[in-house]
């Protein structure tokens, strides 16, 4: 014998047609079983009416099975999301109305989720990365009021970079919170490249001496449409990424043209390069492809995540590609001027 399908009308796309079904088939039933109760067995009137009425409310209660059951689960799943748990996920194989909003709900459950775990990781990064340094910070401090250690202008300075690693640090997270809250405005205009760049350049040799970095702007005068300032903060990031990675004696490029969407700038190093797995990946907050390397080297792993943001916001696009025979090349595409 065929099973009984559990939901009946599970099939029918829309609550107006099941309701219809639904009403359809009551009135149905309850006509011929007062029919037959009162023509065929010669009951009262009255009793085979009520017959009637309680077959059409069990063949209701058949028909109508599961219709609501996604309301009442989501009920539930709304209470535990409130408390903080996201896990829970309701019946979703109707495909009615009922079946839609359960699977937006379900979707909406796996991003809150998803949220979620971005925050906590947040958290715990952002502690990680504190610690570090105050960790370090105290155990100096403690030596010299101890005795065990003087307060050697080596002493100090050491402290004094921990110190910088954790302005720094308070100082990207503070800018990555207001980029994603959308607190600062871009200041858009039409600006050139070339200075900016030129700056750029100028501000990272400061850093690193030892360097050689290479200027090429293939236009005179190419300008971009965009946040002037922003875009230097860009720059900057990616030409402290080329210095710490490239070895010494190697020359880094910086190049901007014209393109069919615009304007790209291209920092290009001699480098390791970025691994394929992690090219998307290094745009993470706190990803660090080598993070034994490069927590040494001070980096937290959100100058690339403040780098996509700015230029997200540009409504631009920036990626790694690699450089032959090794290195990075960071293509960073900006809207061209308006005027
Ligand atoms: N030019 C580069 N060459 C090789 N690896 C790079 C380069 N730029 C970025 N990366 C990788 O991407 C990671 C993320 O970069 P970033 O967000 O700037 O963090 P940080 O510089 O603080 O480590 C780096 O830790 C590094 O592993
Ligand atoms: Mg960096």
């Amino acid at each position: 014998m065929r099973n009984m399908p559990e939901r009946p009308l599970e099939g029918l796309t829309s609550v107006k047609m099941k309701l219809g079904g639904l009403i359809v088939g009551a009135v149905g039933i309850t006509v011929f079983v007062f029919w037959f109760g009162v023509r065929i067995l010669g009951l009262w009137a009255s009793i085979s009416g009520a017959i009637a009425a309680v077959v059409a409310l069990v063949f209701i209660r058949f028909l109508a099975r599961g219709m609501t059951t996604p309301l009442r689960e989501m009920a539930v799943a709304s209470q535990a999301m409130a408390r903080g748990d996201y896990s829970i996920r309701v019946s979703d194989t109707a495909n009615d109305e009922v079946g839609r909003l359960a699977r937006a709900f379900n979707g909406m459950a796996t991003e809150l989720a998803e949220t979620d775990r971005v925050r906590r990781d947040l958290v715990a990064n952002v502690s990680h990365e504190l610690r570090t340094p105050l960790t370090a910070l105290q155990a100096n401090l403690e030596n010299i009021v101890d005795g065990v250690a003087t307060a050697s202008p080596e002493t100090l300075r050491t402290m004094l970079a921990q110190v910088e690693r954790l302005t720094r640090l308070v100082a990207q997270l503070l800018d990555l919170s207001r980029l994603e809250a959308g607190i600062v405005p871009l200041n858009r205009q039409d600006f050139e490249l070339e200075p900016m760049l030129a700056h750029a350049v100028r501000e990272q040799k400061l850093h690193a001496p030892g360097i050689e970095i290479a200027m090429v702007v293939e236009e005179p005068h190419l300008s971009a449409a965009g946040d002037p300032e922003r875009v230097h903060q860009v720059v900057a990031n990616l030409l402290e990424n080329a210095v710490r990675h490239s070895p010494t004696g190697c020359v880094i490029e910086v190049r901007a043209r014209r393109n069919s969407r615009g304007v790209t700038i291209e920092v290009i190093d001699e480098g390791e390069g970025i691994p394929d797995k992690d090219t998307s990946r290094v745009f993470e907050r706190f990803y660090r492809a080598d993070s034994a390397r490069a927590s040494s080297d001070g980096g937290a792993g959100l100058g690339l995540s403040i780098a996509r943001w700015i230029v997200d916001l540009h409504g631009g696009e920036i990626h790694p590609e690699h450089r032959e025979p090794h290195g990075c090349r960071m293509v960073v595409t900006l809207p061209s001027a308006l005027h």
